[in-house]
């Protein structure tokens, strides 16, 4: 038996660069159809964008699309709007992303999708949500860390790197693309029961702002009392009337930091960026005693300065201190093995390098290898964030630009003549550019 979740379910995946993609790659690997519209001659801009040769597609590009389908076609010509308006037909699932305005322009906004399939569900991406006096705007990455307090909370909050700081993550962009996933399995078990599909509006404003909710609830919490226990302007420094920046605080009750130690290896020189360790001091007495233990600071247990969860949130400068010193003379996986032993929440700082040479998370899912075939061969990238006890991805190549034209054009009942007609008038192909007047 097949067990893949969205074997059968069809999607007509109209999004480009890593918001939309990331989703419809989601849909892809869950064994969803999905079929990539790109523009003939151009395809997704991910595709040209930082390549590391310029004749192949990016890793960009191919990091996001394995499994798909991809089918160019020009959606602004008369033929090209009826190839789409006959894939909808059959789609269970259309997504777009681009720039708020263009699918209506293009004449396939959700009312017209809805009429054309009331079954078919429409998850869009946009930068804002709808009510937002910025819902217009167009938006990459940084555009919704900025606007949703990701960037004015994170980063140094003293000397001159005080500046609002995008987070490595891509909050605005494949969050969001996990954000809209989510609605769209909504939307699929809703229709098991209603039989009708609807309109799924994801920004990617709401979906960073989703993962910034404790900072909502800092600010809550500043309004009323006027500091914050878990940053280290508590007690003596000042608070203005935001949270600030959080530098690498926890960010909850329990009392964390990074620690510098001493080089491991090769890709852990003195000059690594990446050399240290974060280590956590939970509240509970019981724990507390225990990472006492295991660094051999017991006068902690009976100073009244550092033997409650309170008390230490006050002397947090003393302990970021002491454990500092502690850890300067241990690898940051001696540190980790030590703490971990005692049930300490600890771990390295784990550079992309390392990451992506530790053999242990090659375990078909955290990630994996992609066997593109041809010049670009087998290439690594990020798995399907979850297991299923009953079911794995396989995981195929990125299409060629247009590599399923035909395919997909011939599965929607168009004749050789007619698909040679699209190629030869732009629909599916590029005009070929006229020759240049010969010079006399
Ligand atoms: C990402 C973004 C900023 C790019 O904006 P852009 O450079 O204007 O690119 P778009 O792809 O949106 O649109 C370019 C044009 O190509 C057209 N186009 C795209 N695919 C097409 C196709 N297959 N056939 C015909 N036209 C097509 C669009 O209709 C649009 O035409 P218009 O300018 O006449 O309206 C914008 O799409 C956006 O804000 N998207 C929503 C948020 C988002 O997902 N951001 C990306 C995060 S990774």
């Amino acid at each position: 038996m097949n067990t893949a979740p969205l074997q059968g379910i069809k999607v007509v995946d109209f999004t480009e660069v890593q918001s939309g993609p990331s989703c419809t790659q989601m849909l892809a690997w869950l064994g969803a159809d999905v079929i990539k519209i790109e523009r003939p001659g151009v395809g997704d801009a991910t595709r040209k964008e930082l390549q590391f040769n310029p004749d192949l597609p990016s890793y960009y590009y191919l990091q996001l699309n394995s499994d798909k389908k991809s089918l160019t076609l020009d959606a602004k010509t008369p033929d090209g709007k009826a190839i789409l308006t006959k894939l909808i037909k059959e789609a269970d699932i259309f997504v777009e992303n681009l720039h708020p305005g263009a699918m209506d322009k293009l004449g396939f906004s959700w009312e017209v999708v809805h009429q054309l399939n009331p079954r078919c569900i429409y998850g869009t991406i946009k930068g804002f949500p709808l009510s937002s006096k910025y819902a217009n705007l167009k938006a990459y990455e940084p555009i919704a860390q900025v606007t949703a307090a990701a960037a004015s909370t994170t980063g140094p909050y003293t000397g001159p790197d005080n500046i609002p700081t995008q987070s490595g993550a891509a909050l605005g962009d494949s969050n969001t693309g996990m954000h809209l996933l989510i609605g769209l399995l909504a939307a699929l078990c809703q229709r098991e029961k209603t039989g009708e599909g609807v309109y799924v509006y994801q920004s990617m404003h709401n979906a960073c702002l989703n993962l910034c909710r404790i900072k909502t609830r800092d600010q809550l919490t500043l309004d009323k009392i006027g500091y914050l226990t878990q940053f280290p302007q508590y007690p003596n420094g000042k608070f203005g009337d935001c949270v600030p920046r959080s530098g690498n605080i926890e960010g909850g009750g329990v009392l964390g930091w990074t620690y510098k130690c001493k080089p491991s290896g090769p890709m852990d020189s003195e000059e690594d960026a990446n050399n240290y360790v974060y280590v956590i001091l939970q509240r509970g007495a019981k724990d507390f005693e225990l990472a006492c233990q295991a660094m051999g600071f017991e006068d902690w247990l009976t100073n009244p300065d550092f033997n409650t969860a309170d008390a230490r949130d006050r002397h947090k400068q003393e302990i970021y201190a002491r454990i500092g010193q502690w850890c300067a003379d241990k690898t940051k996986y001696e540190v980790t093995e030590i703490l971990g032993k005692y049930g300490v929440p600890v771990g390295p700082v784990i550079s992309t390098k390392e990451l992506m040479t530790d053999e242990t998370l090659y375990d078909g899912n955290t990630l994996v290898k992609i066997n593109q075939g041809g010049e670009i061969g087998e290439f690594v990238t990020v798995g399907c964030p979850f297991t299923m006890s009953n079911y794995q991805p396989t995981y195929g190549p990125a299409p060629e630009l247009g590599g399923n034209t035909e395919e997909v054009l011939t599965a929607l009942g168009y004749t050789q003549d007619e698909i040679n007609a699209f190629a030869a008038n732009g629909t599916t192909k590029p005009l070929a550019t006229p020759a240049a007047p010969a010079s006399k």
